[in-house]
């Protein structure tokens, strides 16, 4: 029997064309089949990086097509300008600094999805001008989370709109379980999680006995850590994570109140000194002091974890001694950890959430779903609000 069933046109507006961003735009178009299914059409009216703004020259009644979607991919790719891109009058290129005017404009007439894929803490005024104008947003980007905490109230007044998945374990169901826990009324009163894949596995292989110094750089070559290992030594990247989760939980704090333990000291810093020295000079002097601490540990039936722990209405992220039968002790290899307690799930056998935390796919996949999950948004239409 022919089945007749309604559409639903989302249109999206992408900031940010990195490894996530091209990513997101692959899985559209290979969900095409998928989402028509479901009666939805993803409908892509704009996409920019930090230099250009591509958009579509009549945004309520023409789209990106596919064509236009893979080619956008591969000319970042191959690092080229979105310029590039504007051929047989399919879109319209304009410099970035149009973007707020060109959006705002755009959001006055068409309801859309922004979705924020990059990594700039410039974005979250137009994010909070298009989600008071009645768009949705979804983001993979933690800074417009981690600014000051007027800024997320601002964008959490519609909570209906608002989608960040991606910002804390990638693609894992984090905030979503963690959102239904806390509007079931069962009060949360702990979280600890592992939510940086390379000190999960720095911290996972020290255990071993294996030097510090040796495994850092062990995973630099593996490629599981930033250009700059310091960028995942200095702890920031977990603190963001943990900062937006302390804030679901109702907790009103900012960055600067949030307690860090650096793996490496002020001295060897970035500002102090050069990459190549703290390889080869600074961090084997941090060894014996992490050696100590797992000896320490193990002593006790323990192993160390660096994590944040979300407890007594305060932020903490460092280095933790965990049970060794826990399931943060028994991870191993990049995988992030999060374990829930709460009156439903008791210590200690916390809800516990496993899996990979970062990489483009499941991050842009994490975001996909984000984006599908605010359909609800949008009415059955084919244009326009
Ligand atoms: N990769 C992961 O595993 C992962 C996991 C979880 C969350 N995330 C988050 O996802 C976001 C994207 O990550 P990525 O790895 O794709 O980063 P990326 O490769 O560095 O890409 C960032 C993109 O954002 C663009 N951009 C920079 N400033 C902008 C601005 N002001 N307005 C609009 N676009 C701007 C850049 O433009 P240009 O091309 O012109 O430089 C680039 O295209 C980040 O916030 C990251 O923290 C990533
Ligand atoms: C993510 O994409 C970027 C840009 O294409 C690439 O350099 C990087 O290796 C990718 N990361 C992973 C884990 O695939
Ligand atoms: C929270 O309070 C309990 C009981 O006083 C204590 O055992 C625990 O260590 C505290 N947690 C943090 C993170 O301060």
């Amino acid at each position: 029997m022919e089945r007749h069933r309604e559409m639903k046109n989302i249109p999206i507006i992408l900031m940010g064309c990195g490894g996530v961003g091209r990513q997101l735009l692959q899985h559209i178009v290979h969900c095409r089949t998928l989402h028509a299914n479901m009666g939805i059409h993803l409908r892509v009216v704009g996409v920019c990086d930090s230099k250009t703004v591509l958009v579509t020259p009549d945004v309520l009644s023409t789209e990106f097509d596919d064509a236009l979607l893979i080619n956008i991919c591969k000319t970042k790719s191959d690092r080229l300008s979105l310029e590039k891109c504007v051929n047989s009058g399919k879109c319209e290129a304009s410099p970035y600094s149009e973007f707020r005017r060109k959006l705002t404009d755009i959001a006055a007439r068409l309801g859309f999805v922004l979705v924020d894929c990059s990594a700039s803490s410039e974005t979250i005024e137009v994010i909070t001008q298009t989600v008071k104008l009645g768009c949705c947003t979804v983001l993979a980007n933690k800074k417009p989370l981690t600014g000051p905490m007027e800024e997320f109230d601002q964008l959490f007044l519609q909570t209906r709109r608002i989608r960040h998945e991606s910002t804390v374990g990638a693609g894992l169901p984090v905030i979503a379980s963690l959102n239904r826990i806390i509007s079931s009324g069962d009060e949360v009163t702990s979280i600890v999680g592992s939510l940086s894949g390379t000190l999960g596995y720095v911290m996972s292989e020290v255990e071993n006995g294996k030097p510090f110094s040796e495994v850092v750089k062990a995973a630099k070559d593996l490629g599981y850590t930033e250009p700059d290992p310091r960028d995942d030594l200095s702890g920031m990247d977990v603190a963001r994570k943990g900062l937006i989760l302390a804030r679901l939980l109702g907790q009103r704090i900012d960055m600067n109140t949030i307690k860090i333990e650096s793996l490496y000291p002020d001295k060897m810093g970035p500002g102090t000194m050069t990459l190549e020295d703290f390889l080869a000079n600074g961090l084997p002097l941090l060894d014996n002091d992490i050696k100590e601490r797992v000896k320490k540990a193990s002593s006790d039936g323990k192993v160390l974890r660096y994590v944040c722990i979300l407890q007594n209405s305060t932020c903490v992220i460092g280095i933790h001694e965990v049970p060794k039968d826990s399931a943060l002790g028994r991870l191993k290899g990049s995988d992030n950890v999060v374990e829930i307690c709460s009156r439903c799930y008791e210590p200690p056998n916390p809800l516990v959430i496993q899996g990979a935390g970062a990489g483009n796919d499941t991050t842009a996949a994490g975001v996909l779903a984000d984006i599908i999950d605010l359909q609800d948004q949008f009415p059955f239409t084919n244009t326009g609000k």
